[in-house]
């Protein structure tokens, strides 16, 4: 057990260790095959070379960059091979959406007796890359994932609740070509943001309001998505119930959640992630 928590230890703050390399473009300038030394990293990053060296040092002790004493500089270079690299250029989002969700931390535990939830404005650009995140799924697989639910006829009206910022709003768009899609969220951040994105057009209309709010507008759709966000709403069950006004008759709800047993089994170690990040937040 001691040896599980240290390497938690480890990888903790290997993780962090790779945040200070992405936000200072430290990445981008250590290559594959040339091998560089922490001044030339320093100088083309622009970062501090004292920093830039211990960082370096430490990635290569973590065994996330190559370290090799080259006898011309009479000191170490650095490189990163080409699978590190894609791998860190793959799982950017998600790792800068678990480093949002660390930010309140402090809060949940404050809560944690009380009950009281923490709110997205305690997380530091939790909804930018919680978006960052879902966006290219969406861009990708969205329409695929619908065709195979035999969604995939000509809709007029179709409401995205939950949007966020609006990535799934605009990817159905995308797929339904003469539909008005609606996105509505309750996060004026969220909504503010979509509103800014260069994808609105005449046939994207933001509502900023709780889904049961918008309910009462008298509008009908032919398709109502709840993209990840059912499990966020306080009451789910009723956020269901609100579609039957909002359905026309052959309407139908897209449901999309991440995957997850329906009872909770200690052997099921593959769900450790995505139950801690939502224990955590
Ligand atoms: C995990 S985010 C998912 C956002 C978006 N669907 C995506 O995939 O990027 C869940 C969203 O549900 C929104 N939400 C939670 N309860 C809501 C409610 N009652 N009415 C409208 N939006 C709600 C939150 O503000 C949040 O933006």
């Amino acid at each position: 057990m001691a040896n599980l928590i240290i390497e938690s230890v480890s990888g903790y703050l290997r993780f962090q260790l790779i945040q200070v390399g992405l936000e200072n473009r430290l990445f981008d300038v250590i290559e594959e095959t040339i091998g560089k030394t922490t001044k030339q990293i320093a100088n083309e990053a622009n970062c501090d070379e004292r920093y830039a060296e211990e960082w370096c040092q430490a990635l290569a002790l973590g065994s996330v960059l190559n370290a090799v004493f080259d006898n011309a500089f009479k000191e170490y270079t650095y490189t990163i091979t080409g699978a590190t690299k894609s791998a860190l250029l793959e799982l950017t989002p998600m790792l800068r959406l678990v480093n949002s969700v660390g930010t309140a931390v402090p809060d949940v535990c404050k809560n944690f007796s009380s009950g009281a939830p923490v709110f997205f404005e305690k997380y530091c650009n939790v909804q930018k890359n919680l978006s960052d995140c879902l966006g290219p799924w969406y861009e990708t697989h969205l329409k695929g994932v619908l065709e195979r639910a035999g969604i995939n006829n000509e809709m007029k009206n179709i409401l995205d609740f939950g949007c966020g910022m609006g990535r799934s709003t605009f990817a159905l768009s995308e797929i339904f070509h003469n539909s008005t899609v609606h996105g509505v969220d309750l996060d004026k951040l969220s909504i503010d943001e979509a509103r800014k994105n260069p994808k609105c057009s005449e046939r994207i209309k933001f509502h900023c309001q709780d889904a049961s709010e918008f309910a009462t507008t008298g509008q009908q759709f032919e398709l109502i998505c709840f993209f990840v966000c059912l499990h966020d709403f306080a009451h789910p069950t009723k956020a269901l119930e609100l579609c039957q006004h909002l359905l026309t008759s052959d309407g139908k709800i897209a449901v999309i959640e991440m995957a997850g047993k329906e009872e909770f089994s200690p052997q099921n170690k593959e769900e450790f992630n995505s139950v801690a990040i939502s224990t955590l937040h």
